[in-house]
């Protein structure tokens, strides 16, 4: 029996049911679905719709089936088209007449609104947690890397030695801006739709701000055309999660180049790598790889969601049902993928002596040379010029650089200790830099933001 039965001559094809389910990926929404009618049902006694006697049985009712979900002995029938369907149906198989009254003053599309916005906030809450957790990986392995460095790149190009410590919290603070994000969004969708009825509201004495509480959401929405139709929470999120996947596949880019044999700055442990089924020798980055590769899937998630709402009336039109599956799917797999990385990233093995040897090219430090004439008064622009000509100087003619700078009139003995092991590093100063002492002021205030962002994640009382 359909919801709608009254209305109707004819039970529906199956090609219908097959085609507008939604219950083969909503059973996901079962817990938020189960909270939102126990709110409603409160609601509903607190307005003096339902009797005391009624709320008591229908809660009691929604336990009920709230444990044969959870045990797994819910029996889903052909007919139950979604979630909220279902769990409806067997209210009112359990409790009659009174749990027929379960739906009173309730739509589904505020219902699934709702449910979906209860899901997005924990679930969102869970990936904010994960970046903290893979925070606090970057800031112990840039703890652990102390005076080490290697080359820095631009244009995947030698630029300047630069601190491994400096390198893992440079992915930390990208993943900061993806925490602020989440919180931000979560706090944007923390307005519960409950009451706002199929589209108008209803001529029933609901009381919103009641359930909106009962809830835990800060608000109630004020407008129940957009209360129904308002999906900016999952293009939000959406958003949010495929900026992260993006920041996720540029870490993986560079692991995968890192182990390469080219690069060999990292080895990969055996548990997080995989092998070939034809070449023996082989040990292949492939969850650096599909961290590369998921983030494509994430983005279409983004973009395949933005068509579905685009040009779309209000209020609440089917085509929403199609929420779902790429928020689902976005949440699940940035969460592997964090997880994923972060597992191979502190399993893996730095080659901190092939990391250093790769960045004790002099031409390296070309720039601190130029800035070495700066500070004897020579402007940049010419000391630039100077030092670029002993570099031409040097490739072309097979001269060390070394002994180029010594002989040079302006240069000599000082500035060509510039050009030993490790004194790049130990040179630079300048803050947020990729110097000994800037690196350590650096980690410490790394430190008290994952402290702070911690806090924010507690205060929102999602867990
Ligand atoms: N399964 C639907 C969805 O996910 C629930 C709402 C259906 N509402 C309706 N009026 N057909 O959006």
């Amino acid at each position: 029996m359909t919801l709608w039965h009254g209305r109707f001559g004819a039970t529906p094809s199956s090609e219908l049911l097959l085609y507008t389910q939604s219950l083969s990926f909503d059973k996901k929404l079962a817990i938020d679905d189960l909270a939102g009618s126990k709110a409603h049902v409160k609601g509903l006694l607190r307005s003096g719709i339902i009797s005391e006697e009624e709320a008591e049985i229908l809660l009691a009712t929604l336990e009920k089936v709230q444990a044969e979900l959870d045990s797994g002995t819910f029996i889903f029938e052909n007919s139950d088209e979604d979630i909220h369907t279902a769990i409806e149906r067997r209210v009112t198989e359990l409790a009659g007449d009174t749990g027929a009254k379960l739906h009173t003053g309730r739509s589904r599309n505020d219902q699934v609104a709702t449910d979906l916005r209860l899901f997005t906030k924990r679930e969102m809450g869970n990936v904010a947690s994960r970046i903290l957790d893979f925070q606090r990986l970057l800031l112990g392995l840039a703890e652990s890397a102390e005076d080490v460095y290697l080359p820095g790149y631009t244009h995947l190009q030698k630029a300047q030695p630069i601190l491994l410590s400096h390198y893992f919290l440079s992915h930390g603070w990208a993943l900061s801006r993806d925490f602020d994000r989440i919180i931000e969004t979560i706090s944007r969708l923390d307005v519960s739709p409950l009451g706002a009825g199929a589209l108008g509201g209803s001529s029933l004495p609901l009381d919103p701000d009641f359930v909106a509480a009962e809830l835990g959401f800060s608000k109630r929405f004020e407008n129940s055309l957009d209360a129904v139709s308002d999906r900016d929470f999952v293009a939000e999120s959406l958003f949010d999660l495929a900026l992260l996947g993006v920041h996720l596949s540029r870490i993986g880019e560079e692991l995968v180049l890192w182990s390469s044999e080219e690069f060999g700055y990292l080895r990969l442990d055996d548990a997080y790598s995989t092998g070939s089924s034809m070449l023996p020798q082989k040990k292949n980055p492939d969850i650096a790889e599909l961290a590369r590769g998921k983030a494509g899937r994430v983005i279409g998630s983004l973009t395949g969601f933005l068509a579905t709402l685009k040009g779309l009336p209000l209020s609440y039109n089917r085509d929403l049902q199609e929420d779902k599956e790429p928020l689902f799917d976005a949440l699940n797999q940035v969460s592997l993928g964090i997880s994923a990385l972060s597992g191979m990233l502190s399993s893996a093995g730095f080659d901190f002596s092939r990391m250093r040897k790769a960045a004790d090219s002099q031409f390296l430090c070309a720039i601190d040379l130029a800035e070495w004439l700066v500070s004897k008064g020579v402007p940049f622009r010419s000391a630039h010029a100077i030092i670029g000509g002993l570099v031409r100087d040097s490739i072309e003619r097979h001269v060390d650089l070394g002994e180029l700078v010594e002989a040079h009139p302006q240069l000599g003995a000082e500035a060509a200790e510039l050009l030993l092991p490790g004194v790049s590093v130990q040179r630079r100063r300048s803050l947020g830099g990729s110097g000994i002492e800037a690196v350590k002021l650096q980690l410490s205030s790394f430190h008290s933001l994952l402290s702070r962002d911690s806090l924010r994640l507690q205060s929102l009382g999602l867990f």
